[in-house]
């Protein structure tokens, strides 16, 4: 069964196809991201357009890498929440004129889950197939931190999720405290093993026993300890701070940064292990491309660890047509003619 999954829902214009939940035949990505750099963030206007200018080539490509014609493809899944509403009425409204047109079946995809299903598109964990659950998964990105205990791949549900910003948000806002650019994710990555992750002492939110994430007082501690590194006060204004720290400072701001978001992270992953006692963990979403989380994980959870390559823990078609396929198996189509975006889309 060949799937084709768009996706749409922030800054990323994604198709790709894919068979049996599994194989990848292609994978296509246009990036907006060299656009939103100088703004320092997702501008959603801008972005609601550049997904206008690119889908149809995005999805023609995508049928092209993957030598398929329209009477190949089974279905059509697409994500429709949650995530920026201009974007995700972009792919949306190209599904269900697809769907209509050529007569395929239209499933309805969340983001969030999605973001699980990298991890089906590997050799280790191909499919899902029903001996590797319950499947315990960590989905960390720029808009979400959710913590998802899988029964089976089409049913779930939320331990914990981020209660003020998501994980990458807090990544991209330290990042351009430290003057790096957006997305900060990635810098931070590189230049954390530069530093010394015990130079500044920074706060791990207690919300006693929850699987919830806090991580807005995590962002507001690094921002009171570099003015303070800087010999400024509270009022010293963030957009001063990169320019009057050392590069030392800097690096050894990032180490400290990420040890404790990624320490917070994988000890919530392992108490839910601890207590849920799953077969498979896996770690989803664009934090999770990280090699420094991905080594701290692996020391916590005593499981064999496999993890998704960067293309597919990052926004992509092919997380959507895995889980897309599951939803074909079960049958759960969805109405061309009525599907709705919703920005806000829960787990
Ligand atoms: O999943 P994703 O592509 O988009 C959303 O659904 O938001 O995640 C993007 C986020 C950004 O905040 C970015 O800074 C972060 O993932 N990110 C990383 C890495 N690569 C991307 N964070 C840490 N380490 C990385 N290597
Ligand atoms: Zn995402």
């Amino acid at each position: 069964m060949k799937i084709l999954g768009i996706e749409t829902s922030c800054d990323e214009t994604a198709a790709a196809l894919v068979q049996d939940g599994r194989h990848v035949l292609s994978n296509v990505i246009a990036s907006q991201i060299d656009i939103h750099t100088e703004y320092g963030g997702v501008v959603p206007e801008v972005a609601a357009r550049s997904h206008i200018e690119v889908i149809l080539p995005v999805i023609h490509q995508a049928l092209d890498q993957a030598n398929t014609t329209w009477d190949d493809i089974d279905g059509i899944a697409v994500t429709h929440g949650p995530g920026l509403l201009g974007s995700l009425l972009i792919g949306t409204m190209t599904a269900r004129s697809i769907a209509l047109a050529r007569h395929k079946p239209l499933y309805a995809v969340n983001h969030v889950v999605a973001h699980t299903f990298a991890n089906a598109l590997i050799p280790q964990t191909a499919g899902f197939t029903p001996d590797l659950f319950p499947l315990l998964s960590l989905s960390a990105s720029g808009k979400h931190s959710d913590l998802l205990l899988f029964e089976s791949p089409l049913k779930y549900r939320l331990l914990g999720q981020s209660r003020d910003d998501a994980a990458g948000e807090a990544f991209d806002k330290v990042a351009r405290l430290l003057g790096l650019a957006y997305p900060g994710g990635p810098k931070i990555d590189q230049m954390a093993p530069l530093g010394n992750p015990n130079v500044f002492k920074l706060p791990k939110a207690n919300l006693g026993g929850s699987y919830d994430f806090s991580f807005s007082g995590l962002k507001t501690a690094v921002l009171r300890q570099l003015q303070a590194a800087v010999g400024g006060d509270f009022r010293t204004h963030s957009t001063e701070i990169p320019a009057r720290l050392t590069d030392q400072q800097k690096h050894d701001m990032a180490a400290s940064f990420q040890q404790t978001i990624y320490e917070t992270m994988a000890g919530q992953l392992h108490r839910a292990y601890v207590e849920f006692q799953p077969k498979t963990v896996v770690i989803a979403g664009g934090v999770a491309a990280s090699r420094r989380l991905r080594e701290i994980v692996s020391q916590q959870i005593p499981l064999e660890m496999n993890y998704a390559p960067m293309q597919y823990c990052t926004d992509n078609g092919a997380m959507v047509a895995a889980l897309g396929y599951h939803l074909a198996q079960a049958g759960h189509s969805v109405d061309p003619l009525t599907l709705k975006t919703n920005p806000s889309l829960e787990v």
